[in-house]
């Protein structure tokens, strides 16, 4: 059955390697017959969470900016994609303050059932993205209706469209997006 996916993603990079696996990853699974939203953090604007919990009474955030509207859009969307550069064995700074300002959906009923993860990094390594994993498996554990599932990493990307050189990966995003 088709599903609604969003994909979100967070370099700020032109020529996002990250991004340029995430649009293969939509690509596939457009294929797949899914409906699919390509969500870029670029351009948009969104502030840190300040801790205040007034979301756990409002079940929305007293900030005003554009997470009014991009919230929505995870709460709408059956399955996650969240998307980020590798930054210090880390996800992106954005792709956390955006998680943060989800906290919102906490305390709502939430549709997202399934979350993925996809990385891009310098180093080719199976280690150099757990911590990634990890904070987003703290997100996931959060929303008990919600399951991660898995990571795709693309590696030994540097440089600004690097990716355009390892086919590969491309082809493996491709795949990859077929199945989520
Ligand atoms: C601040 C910063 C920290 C980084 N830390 C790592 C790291 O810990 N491990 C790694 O393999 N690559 C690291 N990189 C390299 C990026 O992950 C790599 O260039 C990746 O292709 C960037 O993805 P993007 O093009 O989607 O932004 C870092 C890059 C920056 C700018």
């Amino acid at each position: 059955m088709a599903r609604n996916i969003l994909i979100v993603s967070s370099s700020l990079r032109a020529g996002s390697n990250s991004e340029l696996i995430s649009k293969e990853v939509e690509r596939g699974a457009l294929s797949a017959g899914n409906n699919v939203e390509f969500l870029s953090l670029k351009d948009r604007k969104i502030e840190f969470c300040i801790g205040c919990l007034k979301c756990q009474k409002q079940g929305k955030c007293i900030l005003k900016d554009d997470m009014s509207e991009l919230i929505e859009k995870v709460n709408n969307a059956d399955t996650l994609v969240f998307s980020t550069p590798i930054y210090y064995y880390e996800m992106s700074g954005l792709l956390k303050t955006f998680l943060d300002r989800c906290n919102p959906l906490y305390i709502r009923d939430y549709h997202f059932r399934e979350v993925y993860l996809i990385t891009a990094s310098a180093e080719n390594s199976q280690t150099v993205y757990q911590r990634a994993k990890s904070g987003i498996e703290g997100f996931v554990e959060c929303f008990p209706n919600a399951e991660f599932k898995c990571v795709f990493s693309g590696g030994g990307l540097t440089n600004p469209q690097e990716i355009k050189t390892h086919d590969e990966i491309l082809e493996r995003a491709f795949a990859f997006g077929t199945k989520i």
